[in-house]
């Protein structure tokens, strides 16, 4: 596979089929992906994944915890967000909720799709990337870099991924589960798994600005 058919072919899967993926394909994934770049090569990530019976346990612990958030130790957006961004992001959650048939109006329903993350959208593996509480913008940067890499590389092995900020909320729980490295906060979990093709929430395409809005060429 060309890296540029895996890069369309990603996307943010959020229904997943049950199949379980092997231990060391995923071990095999993560050690290609720490070939990503770093900062002075840093390396600052730390990646847990976890599957089977603890998953099973984290997942029903979140059914129980979903409206008790645990305090953010980040912002996931800024505040007030601005154009063009805060129209980027309606825009998406439009479409998805399009797909599913949900409208605006049904605030509940929406919500309860939402809680869906704490499923991991049904994938049966979760992993979860932290990073040293004493790192700064360059190296949560990092982390991003081995995050794309490696959900490049599931796709080249047809596996599928989203990843979730969600689980930024219940940094608590996550860590009373997993148990973070010491030191450590909660970026972002990420559900890895095989695609349900049949899903109506896996069949539509987020969208891009264009090339213009964001981008310059000089001196060309
Ligand atoms: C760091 C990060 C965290 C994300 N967190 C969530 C999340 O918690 N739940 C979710 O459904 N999607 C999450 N997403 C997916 C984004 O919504 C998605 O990447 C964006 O809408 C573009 O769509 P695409 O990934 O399908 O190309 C996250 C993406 C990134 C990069």
């Amino acid at each position: 596979m060309d890296v540029i058919d895996a890069v369309n072919r990603r996307m943010s899967v959020r229904a997943f089929k049950p199949d379980p993926v092997d231990a060391g394909l995923i071990r095999d994934l993560l050690e290609a992906a720490a070939r990503a770049p770093s900062g002075g090569n840093l390396q600052p990530w730390r990646v847990q994944v976890v599957g089977g019976a603890p998953l099973e346990a984290l997942k029903a612990a979140m059914l129980q915890r979903v409206a008790s958030p645990d305090p953010t130790e980040y912002d996931v957006y800024p505040a007030n967000l601005w154009e063009p961004l805060r129209s980027r992001r309606f825009q998406v959650g439009e479409d998805m909720y399009g797909a599913l048939g949900i409208p605006r109006e049904d605030k509940l329903q929406r919500l309860q799709w939402f809680a869906n993350n704490g499923q991991g959208f049904g994938a049966p593996v979760q992993l979860f990337f932290s990073i040293d509480r004493r790192c700064g913008p360059p190296q949560w940067s990092d982390v991003g870099m081995l995050m794309q890499t490696f959900m490049l590389l599931a796709v080249e092995r047809g596996l599928d991924t989203c990843p979730q900020e969600f689980w930024s909320h219940y940094n608590k729980l996550v860590d009373e589960h997993v148990g973070l490295p010491e030191g450590h906060m909660l970026f972002s979990g990420m559900a890895l798994g095989y695609r349900d093709a049949d899903a109506p929430v896996n069949n539509f395409r987020s969208r891009r600005a264009p090339f213009e809005e964001w981008a310059e060429l000089k001196g060309f």
